[in-house]
């Protein structure tokens, strides 16, 4: 147990997939299932119960490959759990997030009805989430999940998606990603930026005190919420040659390019932020753990160095809306595990190849309404907290190509207009990932 301000951290009880640091390059693979008998899905939990590892930090090498299990309401459900416990779960998480669509700004092509098959629909029940170092140990981890369902009548694994994180942590558009994350008092997870207090654990584990100093609201019974977390899965598209068709159009010279996307993002491309390399990438900056997400917005805060509407400072706007004293930012911080599927565009391609690439997303928390929720509704597709309401996230936000982009800068600041949408939703659920004694309740479910 970890001690954190006299509060124990279960970690021997909470999944790998919450609070273990993640082997880094890494391969994933991620499987959704239905359950369409109570007792076959109940012993599919038992049987993959070995093979779930808890969040205890360790340098042991077998460590390094686990699974993790989810469900969804409807798999819940499934499962058999009963009908008072069900209505416990946060209201989002009942209504799945599919029928969020509208509020999250999943509308046109990111809309449910063009999800790929099965996401959004009630047959996804439950998520198994595998991670490892290298191709074999993830074959072997597979290899065991697959041996738990064998035999199994009444649970169908009915969606698979393989992803990966490149050696050098960059996504599809390019960027270096994972950098900006939050610090968990009592995790064992090593704090990246030392500006800024870890956050109560109960921020992202059920049972623990949260920001506010309460206990986020916890499913009943208690076996059942207490060391868990939910879990937000989004599939997202990344549309790359028509992002580099977009630099290209609005830049003056290939350095301006590069310039115009680190505006978008933050970051550059290394990695190296904006607030701390204003005026040229700095690569070894950017890969540097201790110093590349050591910076606040404080001392920036009309943008000049990176724009109030980037997409890391919307998602996470640190120092910078403190001055009003409106916004508690900490309230909005989320655990971030995004994950690369699909082939690269080779750098300099300008043409789509009518490949599928982009980002399975997963982010952590135990409050979906103002953790995930708020930081997607309310700065990612809205600008009026940073005083520019007819502008979106240029690079993740649900832009139509009517929106524009402000960089500020001195004398008059530069707008880029038109900005198309760059990220289309394939698909996404809203799941809960259960500590491993709840676990171990659910197959021991007799209803
Ligand atoms: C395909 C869509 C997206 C792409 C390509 C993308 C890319 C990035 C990149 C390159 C960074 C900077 C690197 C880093 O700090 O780790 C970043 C940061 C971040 N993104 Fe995204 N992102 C996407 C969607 C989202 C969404 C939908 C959310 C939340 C609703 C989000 C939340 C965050 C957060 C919280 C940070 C960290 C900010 C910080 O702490 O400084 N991102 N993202």
């Amino acid at each position: 147990m970890a001690v954190t301000s006299g509060i124990e951290l279960e970690l021997d009880d909470i999944q790998s997939g919450a609070l273990h640091e993640r082997p880094s390059p890494y391969v994933g693979a991620y499987r959704l299932l239905r359950i369409d008998d109570a007792r076959a899905g109940r012993e599919l939990v038992r049987r993959l119960l070995p093979a779930v590892d808890s969040g205890r930090p360790s340098a042991a090498p077998e460590r390094d490959a686990w699974i993790t299990v989810a469900f969804t309401y409807q798999g819940l459900k499934a499962l058999g759990v009963p009908r008072e416990s069900l209505a416990s779960f946060a209201p989002e998480f009942q209504q799945g997030m599919a029928a969020r669509a509208a509020e999250l700004g999943d509308v046109g092509e990111s809309a449910p009805e063009h999800w790929e098959a099965p996401l959004g629909t009630p047959d996804v029940h439950m998520a198994i989430a595998a991670l490892s170092p290298d191709a074999q140990r993830m074959a072997a981890v597979l290899d065991r999940a697959r041996r738990a369902r064998h035999g199994l009548e009444g649970v169908e694994v009915i969606w698979r998606q393989d992803c990966y994180q490149l050696p050098s942590g960059r996504t599809s558009f390019g960027f270096k990603d994972g950098i900006g994350q939050p610090a968990v008092e009592g995790s064992g997870l090593q704090p990246t930026n030392p500006r800024e207090r870890p956050s109560k654990p109960g921020e992202f584990v059920l049972g623990y005190p949260d920001e506010t100093g309460a206990l986020s609201p916890m499913p009943t019974p208690e076996v059942l919420g207490r060391n868990g977390t939910y879990v937000v899965f989004r599939k997202l598209h990344t549309k790359v040659a028509a992002y580099r068709q977009y630099l290209r159009a609005k830049a003056a010279g290939r350095e301006d390019e590069a310039r115009l996307g680190a505006k978008m993002v933050g970051r550059w491309q290394s990695g190296a932020p904006l607030a701390l390399a204003p005026d040229a990438d700095d690569p070894s900056l950017g890969a540097d753990t201790r110093r590349n997400n050591d910076f606040g917005y404080g001392d920036d805060l009309r943008g000049f160095k990176c724009p109030a509407g980037a997409h890391a400072r919307r998602a996470n706007p640190r120092d910078a809306l403190e001055p009003e004293g409106a916004v508690d930012v900490r309230l909005h911080h989320m655990l971030r595990r995004g994950t690369s599927y699909g082939p690269m565009l080779p750098a300099g391609v300008l043409e789509d190849d009518g490949v599928d690439r982009g980002i399975v997303f997963v982010f952590l928390g135990t409050r979906i309404d103002r953790q995930f929720e708020f930081v997607k509704t309310q700065w990612l597709n809205d600008g009026v907290f940073i005083g520019t309401p007819d502008e979106r996230d240029p690079l993740a936000g649900p832009n139509h190509g009517s929106e524009a982009f402000t960089i500020p800068r001195r004398p008059i600041r530069r707008r880029l207009h038109e900005v198309p949408p760059f990220v289309i939703t394939r698909g996404g659920e809203y799941c809960f990932a259960p500590g491993l004694r709840a676990l171990r309740w659910l197959a021991g479910l007799e209803t």
